[in-house]
């Protein structure tokens, strides 16, 4: 076991500035590093807000975030690398900017230092085969807002060794989050299972199923925290976009991204974070303007309008990649559910449940039915069944009220 003393984070955008703090607060020094200082400043500006906010409400003092903040340091060189313990990368989503920066940082930090990359959806092997160290490559992917999501995805690459991953498991422990480990795979696991989940929301919009308001409430009333084109636009549409890419050239058609999105991103409408997205956030009141026309437009060129909605519609396809994912072994069924609860505060009214743990309890042969209904009504890939649903229909493993489906079950407490 090799011990943290100290880590630097590469990036100060929101995901490195809330690093920053997640490291800082568990006491450890962290240096945050980018090309301006301006980006910089604004890490360590994130990082202080979070502090700030604690204070406000009474939960640290003034005096213990001073303590708390005097452990970041940022910085535009690599000065202060030579004795770093761990650096976790969050910069662009862009392999190129990555791997140059992986390239760099074998220069300059120890032989032992591990390299963790928060990439959202990128190959952990093609990192880590960018570097001297492929052996200490490794994924740690937080979730926005990290000061608050408690899950940390741990994807060892293929030269990844056991040493490296124990000890990235247990420095996040000691961050304290929840370490699940996810074999490799495009997306990962929560972001393979909650972008069919947005993206149906926005097929279902683009259709005229339901307008956004709407489907964000179902989503809401669903018991999910935040509606569907709400978390897009915090997260930032352009990097949903890209994630969707990563997802659709791997899995194919199930994974085609809704034109809406692209609309969106084509017109810089990224989110928060410009200003306006799906909804206005104080950079002009034309989002409900824009977004209709979009909508118009995607029905004139696709010729698809007026299909129905249901929140199943936007479950269903989830549910369906949680069974790809178990079925490829990338997690098992509990840790599916964990990590939707951890890295999406996934509930179902006040309970937080999995959606492999929803299935189990809708009834397989139920899930299967309404996908293959789904299939049928609206003819497209992205209702085609799991394999491994099926197999578990046909073998009468139909989930709570049988005893088995994904996860087992005592028939008495049923
Ligand atoms: N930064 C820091 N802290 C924040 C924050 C932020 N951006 N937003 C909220 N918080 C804090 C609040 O200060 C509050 O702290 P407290 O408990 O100490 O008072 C706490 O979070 C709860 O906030 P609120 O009461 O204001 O609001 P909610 O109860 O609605 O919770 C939320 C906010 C935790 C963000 C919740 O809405 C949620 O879980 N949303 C889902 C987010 C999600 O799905 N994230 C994953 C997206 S996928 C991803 O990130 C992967 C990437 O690769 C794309």
């Amino acid at each position: 076991m090799a011990y943290i003393y100290k880590a630097a984070v590469i990036g100060g955008g929101t995901m490195g500035g809330g690093i920053a703090q997640v490291v800082s607060f568990s006491g450890l020094p962290v240096v945050i590093k980018d090309i301006n200082q301006d980006a910089v400043d604004k890490g360590i500006a994130a990082a202080r807000e979070v502090y700030e906010s604690r204070v406000k409400k009474g939960k640290m003092t003034q005096n213990e975030m001073d303590q708390k903040m005097a452990l970041i340091s940022g910085t535009t060189s690599y000065d202060g690398f030579d004795d770093v313990d761990i650096v976790i990368e969050a910069v662009s989503e862009r392999m190129d900017i990555k791997k140059a920066v992986f390239a760099e940082l074998d220069k300059v930090c120890p032989e032992t230092c591990i390299f963790a990359s928060n990439t959202s959806a990128l190959s952990i092997s093609e990192l880590g085969a960018a570097t001297k160290r492929a052996d200490k490559v490794i994924g740690m992917h937080f979730f926005n807002p990290a000061p608050v999501m408690k899950l940390v995805e741990i994807i060892p690459g293929l030269e990844t060794s056991e040493d490296t991953i124990n000890d990235v498991m247990q420095f996040t422990t000691e961050l304290r989050k929840t370490p699940i480990r996810v074999e490799e795979c495009a997306g990962f696991l929560v972001n393979r299972l909650l972008m069919p989940f947005f993206n149906e929301a926005v097929y279902a919009a683009q259709e005229g199923a339901a307008t956004l308001e709407e489907i964000d409430a179902a989503v809401t009333g669903f018991g999910m925290p935040m509606g569907s084109f709400f978390l897009a636009d915090m997260l930032g549409i352009d990097i949903a976009r890209e994630v969707q890419h990563i997802l659709y050239e791997e899995y194919g058609p199930r994974m085609a991204p809704a034109i809406l999105i692209e609309k969106m991103f084509q017109a810089k409408r990224f989110g928060r974070k410009s200003g306006v997205g799906f909804y206005d956030h104080g950079s002009g009141p034309d989002a409900e303007e824009f977004v209709k026309n979009a909508i118009a437009e995607t029905q004139a060129e696709t010729g698809i309008k007026g299909t129905s909605f249901s929140f199943d519609r936007l479950i269903l396809p989830m549910i369906n990649e949680a069974a790809y994912a178990v079925q490829e072994k990338v997690a098992s069924p509990n840790d599916v559910d964990l990590a939707m609860i951890m890295g999406s505060g996934m509930k179902k009214g006040d309970t937080y449940i999995g959606p492999l743990q929803l299935a189990d309890e809708m009834g397989l042969d139920v899930v299967l039915e309404k996908m293959e209904a789904l299939h049928k009504e609206l003819g497209v890939e992205r209702f085609r069944p799991a394999p491994l649903l099926k197999r578990k229909v046909k073998a009468g493993h139909l989930g709570k009220k049988t005893g088995r489906g994904f996860k087992e079950y005592s028939l008495e407490t049923v």
